[in-house]
């Protein structure tokens, strides 16, 4: 069973990686056993004996800024968290001079900090200051506190920064720098008064800040603080600034004659009343597939803050939206009441009729036309459990294998690549595998802005590890500058030059002989099929020089340990499954599979687009890919459900389109999918939605899609719920209920039931828990899946065998094929479908921005999202922009073979030539208006990539649609972390306890 882990821990290379050997260490007279290579802090920690560690953080690594960790090694003073455990080692964290040494560490400390716990928000138990105060006992200050000569900042939407309660610490520019690697922050240190400064002194508005919320996370005090906290976390931190300047006048005023520990112990008071009120509730980001999972701080319905620490992928990651972007949750246009249709309006209904109008109109349609003529989509935002019961109403009541999730949009195909050459649909290894490739080759991904925890770790391992990046992409994104080599290749041509390579590392003698010999099959054939992609050819068809295609063939050749990334750029393609195969037989014959630092990493969208399809919301797939066409299975689930099962493979979410346009689907069942916008073509599919007789839609908000409704049932977001996400790396983690359902809304799974029972199934499912234990009763795959496997952070990566062992690590022993081998499979080129011509001649491309998720149903209503990227636009090269008189702002109308859409021009060096890029950002302005319902013709996920547009200039100019405070126009400053040793060389620094004035080193180094 897996654990929770904190990720960066060893960061600095200091800690006990991979090592396990022992060795003995006296710590204030005791023996204690440690791991060679660990650090010394780490281990006094483990030994549970109290040291001082203001700017510690495991997950950080030492930052060696405060000094207060000074322990007394072998008759020496050093700092314990920057010190490697040896053996033999004599320690004592409470001598004489350790002690003094670390009062006067933290007296220096307090001078920068004014105590006034009670009136402050960040009083809540786990303030570093605080608690140092009270570990060290100190009960007067020597040095005085000193005001800094700046505000406090508040021109980020989401946090401010006070000089005045900052410590210098360094943590926040550490995990800027070198954890999330956006790296705008740094400290003057040669100034007289040093500060956290952004962009080298820009305002934080203004600066490159990507509203991550690292630094505000590790901040030990209040000097970073969430907004959402300020006034709102303590019992007498609401009150107005004159009252509480009075107050902090009050607490210093009676420090010198009572000393710090009243004043202590009076907050402590206030801290425990604030236990019983605030609540922390452990949930899994409901945005990306990373699955970053977090403590949600709240009181009452207001959200205090997001606390980040013991997720298993993201320790104390974040980005803006898991950090900051649930404002949605408790926004005043959440549906309350189910709506239904009369005429050309909807009208609020009570649950009763709007439960009973749909049971009534699904039984008619289903007697009128027969079972298939009703069709299902589930939502990859809803949980495992609700995807499951979810196909479990389209199969086992309605009688359908019509049932289907958005994975369709964008991972079948990939999941259809893998499928075919290693036998499981999913990430062959965990991003911590990313962490560890010698090389990772990014293709069509976006990954800093769409998968951005995630992307941290890729940026990390590039920046302090030596890691090799290399990124293919049309356009020049953050990943792409980053990297060691950029690829810019013809649009939809990734396969050919995948193909090149491996077929150059055949024949050169690069290949992995010993690895496909002992595990993989169907060499002499795939070998023939490479034939056509030969150096020249592919020079050609991708434009990339052919030097540049051997020098990407070598890197791999040469890398102990490759990871592959991909995501809609290459998915969303007329050959989507055919490029996500050739990724994989790449992998396979350079032996880039069955080890850490190695595989195939298909980036999942949603939170639970991995989950949807694992649980059987697929229309030839029961849960845990059991083919619907398979009798054993079937007798299975029939003797469970107590039903009779369809036998064929139902029609996937683009066939329903087809099929209700062809008067064949007749009803359509969607939840939580706004899909008269996500799918491509989106006017034809709106077309299909007017000519349903009956359609019911589950959701939050009265979504686009809502308009084409009959019925509409308020379904509710995630923190109102209980049940489990799957991750991209297959990992299965629980959410807890932080709200109860907003009044009049129910839980999406609650509404299945409903509408199950009402169509006379009698399920009785109390708690998600129990459709997880029928789920894992009916499921090899996850078999040892449960709640209590499941709890707090704890986590299951599938396969889960029935005692509860997963695989992190995908392929250890053998491939999931009968014979446990891999196979190599054939390809062939076909080419792109939807060209510019001389009509449409530009290529439009498009995807995630990082603040916005999708169409921006949910971010939108965050108000400092908006602020920061109000909406959507057509990025346009420099060159375009030349030859055509476009500029930022330029309104234009953007035409394709299948509608127009009007927006905004933001001109920008992303992208080049005569390819465009919109992102899917807008409700109004739809990238899906101008794309085509040509498809892969394996898995029918549409070619959002191939879209040919032309750029007609309207009269009208605007302001750049992109705000100057967007983080775009930041000067981030790279820096290789706090650089503390800059610190060290003030004229009015000393070593505490020491005689020494300046010093470059810590002693024991
Ligand atoms: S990008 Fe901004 S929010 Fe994130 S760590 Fe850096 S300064 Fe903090
Ligand atoms: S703002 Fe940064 S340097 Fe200042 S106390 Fe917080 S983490 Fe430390
Ligand atoms: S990276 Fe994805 S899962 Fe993590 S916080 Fe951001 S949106 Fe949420
Ligand atoms: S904790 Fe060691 S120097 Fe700060």
């Amino acid at each position: 069973m897996a654990t929770a882990t904190k990720m960066n821990g060893n960061r600095s290379g200091t800690g006990p990686a991979g090592s396990t050997a022992a060795v003995s260490v006296t710590i204030n007279g005791a023996t204690q056993s440690a791991i060679q290579g660990e650090r010394l802090v780490d281990l006094i920690n483990r030994s549970g004996i109290k040291l001082a560690q203001v700017c510690y953080h495991p997950q950080l690594g030492p930052v060696q800024t405060c000094d207060t960790c000074m322990v007394e090694i072998d008759g020496r003073l050093a700092r314990a968290c920057a010190t490697t455990v040896a053996e033999g080692m004599k320690v004592s964290t409470t001598s004489p001079a350790a002690h003094a040494a670390q009062e006067e560490a933290f007296d220096r400390i307090l001078s920068n900090h004014l105590l006034y716990c009670t009136v402050c928000d960040n009083n809540n138990g786990n303030c570093t200051v605080h608690n140092t105060t009270k570990l060290l006992a100190v009960e007067h200050q020597h040095i005085p506190f000193q005001t800094k000569p700046y505000e406090v900042d508040n021109t980020n939407p989401f946090y401010r920064y006070d000089p005045n309660q900052c410590l210098l610490c360094g943590r926040c520019v550490e995990a800027c720098q070198n954890v999330e690697v956006n790296e705008t922050l740094s400290i003057n240190w040669e100034d007289p008064h040093p500060r956290v400064l952004w962009d080298g002194g820009s305002t934080i508005g203004m600066s490159s800040c990507v509203s991550c919320g690292h630094c505000v996370t590790v901040c030990p005090c209040n000097a970073l603080m969430e907004k959402s906290m300020l006034g709102h976390a303590g019992f007498l931190t609401g009150i107005s600034k004159p009252a509480l300047n009075g107050m902090i006048e009050v607490v210093k005023d009676v420090e010198p004659e009572t000393g710090f520990g009243a004043i202590m112990r009076l907050s402590e008071a206030e801290s425990a009343m604030r236990e019983s009120r605030n609540r922390k509730t452990k949930t899994v980001c409901t945005y990306c597939g990373v699955g970053c999972s977090f403590d949600i701080w709240t009181k009452d319905r207001h959200i205090l803050k997001v606390e980040p620490e013991h997720g298993p992928t993201n320790g104390i990651s974040t980005c803006v939206k898991g950090k900051f972007g649930w404002d949605y949750v408790n926004d005043p246009d959440r549906l309350t009441k189910p709506l239904i249709r009369e005429g050309e309006k909807l009208r609020e209904a009570s649950w009763d009729e709007a439960l009973e109008l749909v049971a009534r109109k699904f039984t008619e349609i289903k007697t009128q036309y027969g079972p298939d003529s009703l069709a299902f989509i589930s939502s990859s935002k809803c949980t495992n459990e609700e995807s499951y019961l979810m196909q479990k109403l389209a199969r086992a009541v309605a009688g359908t294998n019509n049932i289907d999730n958005c994975s369709r949009y964008c991972q079948a195909p990939a999941t259809t690549g893998l499928f075919r050459t290693v036998g499981y649909g999913g990430d062959s290894g965990s991003i911590r595998d990313i962490e560890n490739a010698d090389l990772v080759l990014i293709v069509g991904s976006n990954t800093a802005e769409s998968h951005p925890v995630l992307a941290t770790r890729v940026k990390s391992a590039h920046k302090l590890r030596g890691q090799k990046l290399i990124v293919s992409d049309l356009r020049e994104n953050e990943m792409a500058r980053r990297a060691d080599l950029f690829l810019h290749p013809k649009p939809g041509t990734d396969l050919v030059w995948l193909s090149a390579i491996t077929l150059y590392l055949l024949e050169n003698g690069m290949a992995h002989s010993e690895f496909l010999k002992q595990w993989v099959n169907g060499l002499e054939e795939y070998k023939r099929s490479l034939a056509p992609f030969t150096m020249e050819f592919a020079s050609k068809t991708t434009g990339l020089p052919e030097e540049t295609i051997k020098k990407v063939a070598h890197m791999i050749a040469e890398a102990k340990g490759v990871c592959i990334l991909w995501a809609m750029g290459v998915t969303q393609q007329s050959q989507g499954s055919d490029t996500s195969t050739a990724i994989s037989n790449l992998l396979l014959v350079t032996g880039n599979y069955m080890r850490t630092g190695t595989g195939a990493y298909p980036l999942r969208g949603h939170n639970n687009v991995q989950g949807a399809g694992d649980t059987g919301s697929a229309p030839g797939t029961l849960p845990g890919y059991q083919s619907v066409s398979d009798p054993e299975v079937r007798a299975r689930f029939e003797a469970a459900w107590r039903v009779k099962l369809p036998t064929t493979t139902g029609l996937d979410n683009h066939q329903m389109v087809d099929a209700i346009q062809q008067g064949k689907v007749r009803s359509l069942y969607l939840i939580g999918e706004e899909m008269a916008i996500v799918d491509s073509n989106s006017n034809y599919v709106g077309d299909a939605f007017s000519k349903l007789d009956f359609m019911v839609v589950q959701d939050i908000f009265f979504s686009y899609t809502c308009r084409f409704a009959d019925v509409v049932l308020p379904g509710c977001p995630s923190l109102e719920k209980e049940g489990t996400f799957t991750s991209t790396e297959r990992r299965i983690q629980r959410l807890y209920q932080v709200f109860e359902p907003l009044e009049g809304t129910r839980p999406d799974w609650k509404i299945i039931q409903d509408v199950a029972n009402r169509l006379g199934a009698n399920w009785n499912y109390e708690h998600p828990s129990a459709i997880t234990g029928e789920l894992a009763s009916l499921t090899p795959l996850m078999a040892g899946v449960s709640y209590e496997r499941l709890e707090g952070y704890k986590c299951l990566q599938w396969p889960v065998a029935a005692d509860g062992t997963d695989q992190p690590l995908l392929y250890t022993q053998k491939f999931a094929f009968p014979d446990g081998k891999a196979r190599l499979f054939p390809l062939k080129w076909t080419g792109a479908q939807d060209q510019p011509n001389e009509e449409f001649d530009l290529h439009l491309n498009n995807g995630r921005l990082l603040e916005h998720f999708h169409e921006g149903n949910l971010t939108y209503r965050v108000s400092g999202i908006r602020e920061k990227t109000p909406d959507t636009f057509v990025e346009v090269s420099p060159a375009l922009a030349q030859e055509r008189g476009i500029e930022s702002g330029t309104w234009v109308m953007l035409i394709s073979r299948y509608g127009q859409v009007r927006v905004r021009a933001l001109v920008t060096d992303r992208v080049s030539g005569h390819e465009l890029y919109m992102p899917m950002n807008s409700t109004e302005s739809p990238v899906n208006r101008l794309t085509s319902s040509r498809t892969d013709p394996v898995t029918h996920t549409p070619a959002f990539k191939e879209t040919s547009a032309r750029i007609q200039i309207l009269p009208e100019k605007g302001e750049s649609p992109l705000p100057r405070i967007n983080s775009r126009f930041g000067h981030p400053t790279p820096q290789l972390g706090v650089e503390v040793e800059r610190k060290w060389k003030r004229s009015d620094y000393r070593v505490p306890g020491s005689q020494l004035v300046q010093i470059q080193k810590p002693p024991e180094q």
